[in-house]
């Protein structure tokens, strides 16, 4: 860690948040020590996480590229935005399309503490940064609509956010109440620590987490794919995130690691 950031209002430095833990694992210096001590468990438990880190990233970064790009999206809402990470979505979006609106939305305050360079996009464009929960997604739909157009296409992603929701927080209850808010021609950006793999390695994560106050849950292929009830799932599937149009990669670094999280894109019908 290269600094320590100051504290944002609101911010407890003291026990592990996944934004923080997130940030170590890629290597930024928006974390504390409650978070790399977390990290390096899961390091030890698992050596590839932080590649696995990365490839989720890169996974966006692709998705994004393809909806601004081919399909035509110019609207998004990012929920578990996470902390800005070169490129963040709206680069990645507004360097296909110029005049792409990004609203961002994460819980964590240490997101809304950088707001500012998160809201450097092009003058045609909008980002915009929303501190909520996505356990309120009526609240999250009310505040976007001043920045996006729920008549016109929206891609929603839900990136490496979902296992920190519990069924018992109601997490497919949400997406469908997301999902119901957007036009036809939406797509829902999607990835999730997978449950079905390596169980006796999940659930030694599941404890770390737990221990540090957080809530983890990995789901299954099956239960991923519901999720996606009412979309078409774009080529190629529901696959690991390096195997989701690789060729859409800039400067990607592969070793043929399995990503044990399922990530996928699809279209409303
Ligand atoms: C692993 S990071 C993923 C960041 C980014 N989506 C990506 O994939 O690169 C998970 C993010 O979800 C956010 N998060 C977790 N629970 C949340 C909740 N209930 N409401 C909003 N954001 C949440 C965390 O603060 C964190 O920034």
């Amino acid at each position: 860690m290269t600094a320590v950031p100051p504290a944002a209002a609101g911010l407890d430095t003291g026990t592990p948040h996944p934004a923080r833990v997130y940030d170590w694992f890629l290597g930024g210096s928006d974390h504390y020590a409650a978070d790399a001590e977390l990290g390096q468990q899961l390091v030890a438990l698992d050596a590839s996480t932080k590649y696995c880190a990365q490839h989720n990233r890169w996974f966006m970064q692709r998705a994004t590229r393809h909806l601004a790009g081919t399909a035509g999206i110019r609207q998004f809402l990012d929920l578990g935005s996470g902390i800005p990470t070169e490129p963040n979505l709206h680069r990645v979006a507004q360097s296909a399309a110029p005049g792409a609106r990004v609203v961002y939305v994460d819980n964590d305050p240490i997101v809304l503490a950088h707001a500012e360079p998160l809201l450097a996009g092009t003058d045609a464009g909008a980002s915009t940064f929303l501190q909520a929960d996505v356990r309120e997604p009526d609240r999250i739909l009310e505040l976007a609509a001043s920045v996006l157009d729920f008549d016109e296409p929206v891609a929603l992603s839900l990136i490496a956010l979902l296992h920190f929701v519990s069924d018992e927080d109601g997490a497919r209850e949400i997406v469908a109440r997301l999902v119901d808010a957007l036009a036809p021609g939406s797509h829902l950006v999607l990835s999730q620590m997978a449950g079905d793999w390596d169980t006796e390695r999940t659930d030694r994560a599941v404890q770390m987490y737990k221990a540090g106050g957080v809530t983890l849950v990995p789901r299954s292929r099956d239960e991923v794919l519901r999720l996606f009830d009412g979309f078409d799932l774009l080529e190629p599937g529901l696959v690991w995130p390096p195997d989701w149009r690789p060729e859409l990669g800039v400067a990607e670094v592969r070793d043929g690691t399995e990503v044990p999280l399922y990530a996928g894109v699809g279209r409303k019908r």
